[in-house]
Order: structure tokens, then C-alpha cells, then sequence
């Protein structure tokens, strides 16, 4: 099944973990004792009583009731697979990651694509962002960038997660809908939310419908930032450019296919790498100077924006190609564990909200989901030579055969007063502030990028985002939610609301926005024109 990847270290790896088992193997207990009947309990008579004694049963029994484990409070429901990364355009001097400066490496690589809402079980073409979680096993340790289809999302700051989350996932009385946001908690938060406009617009046009997870972008959402061997730092944005193009289903299909085939994209996925049919995607960077944080109208901490590509270009710096399914499913894909936390030496992350909070959930879930121990699992091992510390709780796996489990010691091959070169060391930023509950002042505008991504829209998408709003709007049974939500929509676009309120009742539509004289520098950098927005 599994197709060889000539120099794949995180094959050779995993290899080593793979359990050979098939049929010419004996039935055993865990333990090893071979079974001789594993159909029929041990009973005292063949009416009698099932006796406690047959170790058998109760193993096999018992690991059942402990196979499952808690999905992902997120990204419940998803697919993997592993491949590689070869970099063909080094961002020399700008960074000391050798994944993004060395052409001679192909580095190992795994991604996992998820819808964000819905539960492991529920459906593949569902209206959703999509997660789009990559990992590279580098020569340096394992950097994740887990991104999503979309390049913005719907909060500003993590402490707004558990609101969104609690909002769009089914609602607490009744569990209802199952993984969509067409109901009224989703539309109340959104409502409620000017910060949420522009990620909206995205969901609601055919970005939330994808044709398959090989015809998606991706997106690392937030600002990072790459450090030189100087400690000099640039930010920078990553984009995930698929070589099939970006392509969606119109919904009648999406309708269709959550009944027809709901691993319709999973199937796509798996059965298009058992063909070899490879996916394939450019990473590309948007690369902003450190002098030149300020010059947007917008502030590169926040993520509910993007850098448009007028201002920044995107420069395509490598190539990812998924070329290997796993072997098996729940070690492999329900295990996998990424976090945002995991950057490697000449990278760090910048002092966006959403970002810092990521830091820590995370692992944190992780804890929860998977156990202390989750990086001895295999697939999130690196396959770099690595030497921690820790120790001990609950799923150690592995026996550590030096005695050092401290800092310093008598052993450490490591100077105790200074950091080992070509250690991790983050961006030394100045910082200063009196400690309050507060945004940066460009944090409050929030419509002009959706008035942008809108505006950018053919007749046929226009009509596709009508139509969702309208599809979403009619599942609320509350008006004063659907009416908050018009309102919202109409701050993009007033045709957008008439367009979208004449499908519901009692609803009224407020007067087009009147000009706030506040000129979008980017956007008439963008569109030629000035334009003038909420
Ligand atoms: C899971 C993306 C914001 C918490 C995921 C996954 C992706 C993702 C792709 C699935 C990972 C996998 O395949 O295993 C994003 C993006 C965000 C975002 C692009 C915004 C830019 C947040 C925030 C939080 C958060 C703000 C919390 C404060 C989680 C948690 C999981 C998750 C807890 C489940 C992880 C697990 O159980 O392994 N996210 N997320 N996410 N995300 Fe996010």
C-alpha cells in the first residue's frame, strides 16, 4: 500500500513503528499467549454462567472500552497524508532555517485537512472553513504551520475562542445543526461581531465549499516573523498555492454529496495518491521589512486582514507534494498533534492576539486529547537526533538511556551559561506598554476588506454569497438574528442586503452607509480609487 519515498526519514521512521501483523500471524493476547478460541466465552457449562476467569474476554472486551479518546474540540473531522517538501528559491539572508534556505534538503512533510465545525463522523462538503495543518520534520526539529483555506479568520484575539467555538458548533439544547453554522448562536455571534465581517465573506462564497482538499489554498493566517544569523527580523505571510488550480463545488452538489458520499473529500484525498496522482502546492511568502510594520492601514497583528497582493506580492518559494497514505488511520491521522508552538531556529512569531493564544492551546489540548507524552507518538516524533529533560507520565514509551533528566549536570555536553549556537533564540523585541485589555487603534475597522473581497467577486460568486446568506439566514429561527446579521450586510454591500433580506420575512433593511470620510489607503492603492468605508 505504501508507496517508497527514496530518502523519506519519516518513512524509514514510522516503519520502525509499524506493527507487521496479518493473517499467517497467531492470534494473541496482548501479552503474546496465543489464543485458542476467541468467538465463544468461557463458561461453566455450555448454559451457565460466563466466568470472570477468561482473561481473554475481559482483554478483549475491556481495550474496546477504552478505544476511543476525545475528538479535536476543533478540526474534529479530517485527513492525512505524508510527503515531502523541497525548496527551490532560498530566502537567503533573510532567515537561518535551513528548510527555507537549503535546495539540496527534501524535507518530510505531513499535512491534515479538516472542516473546523463538525464532528468526526459528519459530513466532507459541508459549508466550513477548511484546516490545512502542515508539518515539516526538519533537519532542525518539526515546524507546523497550521493554516486554513481561507487567509483571515473570524476573531482578532484568543480569548474570543471558546465564544466563537461555543457559538458556531451545534447548539447546547438540542446538538442541532451537526456541522454547519446555518443556525442561531453562529448568526447571533456573527451579528454581534463587526470583527468577524470579512472571514464571513469568505465562508459564505465558495471558499466554504471546496472540490477537494488538492484544490485548495492554504493559508498560515497570522504574521510571522524570520530572523537572519543577526537576529534581524522580517515578517512574513504564508500561502499554500495548489498546482491544480483553486476550484469549488456549487452547493446543489455539496447538498448532494453530504448524502451520496460523506468522505467524498477523504476518498479524493487517498484515492487520488493510491493512483499516484500526486497533489502538489507552492509555498509562497508575502515578505514585509521590519521598518515597514507601519505603512498599512491595517495592523499586521490582526488577523482578520490580509496583505493584499497588489501591496505585497506573494514570491513562491517551494514545492509540497503528498505522495504517501497512512497506514493506518487513528495512529496516524487521529493522533497527529500539531501546534503552532512548533518553529524551528531563524523563525519566531509576532505579538498577534489570535497567534499567542494558539501558542498555548495547543499543547494544552493535547494534554487532554492525547496524553503528556504525545510527542513520543510516532507520527509527531522528529526525525532530528533530539535530547529533552522530561520525563516520565502517563504513556512513556520509550526508555531513556542517560540518567540526566536536569539542568545543568555533570554529564551536559552543552555550556551552562550561554545558549548552544544555532539555538532557537526569539526576535529580542522591544517592548513596553502599561498592561491593559487593549488593541491597537487600526484593530477597529472591519469592513473594508470585505467590502474588498466582495467587490472582487464575478456576477456568478456574487450570486453563489446571496445565496448562501440566504440559505444560512432562513435556518435562524430568531428575526432579531437575522436581523443583526443584515445589518452587518449591509455595511459591506446595501444590494447585498436587499438581495439577501428579500428571502426572509420582517426583516428591514437599514439605508445604505453613509460616507465616514475615512479614506482605505490600501484599498486605493488596490483599486485606484478612494474609496470610503465604515
Ligand atoms: C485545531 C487552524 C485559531 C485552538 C486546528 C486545526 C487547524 C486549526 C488546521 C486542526 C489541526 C489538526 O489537523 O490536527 C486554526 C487557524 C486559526 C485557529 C488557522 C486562526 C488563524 C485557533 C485559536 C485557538 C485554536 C485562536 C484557541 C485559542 C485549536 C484547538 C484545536 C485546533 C484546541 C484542536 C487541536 C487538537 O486537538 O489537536 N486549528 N486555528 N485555534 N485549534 Fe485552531
Amino acid at each position: 500500500i505504501v508507496n517508497s519515498t527514496v530518502g523519506d526519514a519519516k518513512k524509514r521512521q514510522m516503519d520502525g513503528f509499524t506493527i507487521d501483523q496479518n493473517e499467517k500471524t497467531p492470534l494473541t493476547t496482548y501479552f503474546g499467549t496465543k489464543v485458542s478460541e476467541t468467538d465463544i466465552a468461557l463458561r461453566a457449562g455450555a448454559r451457565g454462567p460466563t466466568v470472570l476467569e477468561d482473561f481473554h474476554n475481559r482483554e478483549k472486551i475491556s481495550h474496546f472500552d477504552h478505544e476511543r479518546i476525545p475528538e479535536r474540540v476543533v478540526h474534529a473531522r479530517g485527513a492525512g497524508a505524508f510527503g515531502e517538501f523541497k525548496l527551490h528559491t532560498p530566502l537567503t539572508g533573510l532567515t537561518t532555517a535551513h528548510i527555507l534556505t537549503d535546495t539540496s534538503k527534501i524535507t518530510p512533510a505531513y499535512v491534515r485537512f479538516s472542516t473546523v465545525g463538525g464532528s468526526r463522523g459528519s459530513a466532507d462538503s459541508v459549508r466550513d472553513p477548511r484546516g490545512f495543518a502542515a508539518r515539516f520534520y526538519t533537519d532542525e526539529g518539526n515546524w507546523d504551520l497550521v493554516g486554513n483555506n481561507m487567509p483571515v479568520f473570524f476573531i482578532q484575539d484568543a480569548i474570543k475562542f471558546p465564544d466563537l467555538i461555543h457559538a458556531v458548533k451545534p447548539e447546547p439544547h438540542n446538538e442541532i445543526p451537526q456541522a454547519q453554522t446555518a443556525h442561531d448562536n453562529a448568526w447571533d455571534f456573527m451579528g454581534l461581531h463587526p470583527q468577524s465581517t470579512h472571514m464571513q465573506q469568505w465562508a459564505m462564497s465558495d471558499r466554504g465549499i471546496p472540490r477537494s482538499f488538492r484544490h485548495m489554498q492554504g493559508f498560515g493566517v497570522h504574521t510571522f516573523r524570520l530572523l537572519d544569523a543577526d537576529g534581524k527580523s522580517t515578517f512574513v505571510k504564508y500561502h499554500w498555492t495548489p498546482h491544480l488550480g483553486t476550484h469549488s463545488l456549487v452547493w446543489d452538489e455539496a447538498l448532494k454529496l453530504a448524502g451520496q458520499d460523506p468522505d467524498f473529500h477523504r476518498r479524493d484525498l487517498w484515492d487520488a495518491i493510491e493512483a499516484g496522482a500526486y497533489p502538489k502546492w507552492e509555498l509562497g511568502v508575502q515578505l514585509v521589512k521590519e521598518e515597514d510594520e507601519h505603512k498599512f492601514d491595517f495592523d499586521l497583528l490582526d488577523s482578520t486582514k490580509l496583505i493584499p497582493e497588489d501591496l505585497v506580492p506573494v514570491k513562491n518559494i517551494g514545492t509540497l507534494t503528498l505522495n504517501r497514505n497512512p497506514v493506518d488511520y487513528f495512529a496516524e491521522v487521529e493522533q497527529v498533534a500539531f501546534c503552532t508552538q512548533h518553529i524551528v531556529p531563524g523563525m519566531d512569531f509576532t505579538n498577534d492576539p489570535l497567534l499567542a493564544g494558539r501558542n498555548f492551546s495547543y499543547q494544552d489540548t493535547q494534554i487532554s486529547r492525547l496524553g503528556v507524552n504525545f510527542g513520543d507518538i510516532p507520527v509527531n516524533r522528529p526525525v532530528c537526533p533530539f535530547m529533552t529533560n522530561q520525563r516520565d507520565g502517563q504513556g512513556t514509551m520509550f526508555s531513556k538511556s542517560n540518567r540526566q533528566a536536569y539542568h545543568p549536570n555533570r554529564f551536559d555536553i552543552l555550556p551552562t551559561t550561554e545558549p548552544a549556537k544555532g539555538g532557537f533564540r526569539s526576535y529580542p523585541e522591544v517592548v513596553s506598554g502599561i498592561k491593559e485589555r487593549m488593541h491597537g487603534p487600526k484593530f477597529n475597522e472591519f469592513v473594508s476588506q470585505a467590502q474588498l473581497f466582495y467587490n472582487s467577486m464575478s456576477e456568478p460568486e456574487k450570486q453563489h454569497i446571496i445565496s448562501a446568506y440566504q440559505f444560512e439566514l432562513s435556518k435562524c429561527y430568531e428575526t432579531i438574528v437575522q436581523q443583526n446579521a443584515i445589518n452587518r450586510i449591509n455595511l459591506i454591500d446595501h444590494d447585498l442586503a436587499l438581495a439577501v433580506a428579500s428571502s426572509l420575512s420582517d426583516i428591514k433593511v437599514p439605508d445604505a452607509v453613509p460616507n465616514h470620510g475615512q479614506k482605505s489607503e490600501f484599498l486605493s492603492q488596490v483599486t485606484g480609487k478612494n474609496q470610503t468605508f465604515t
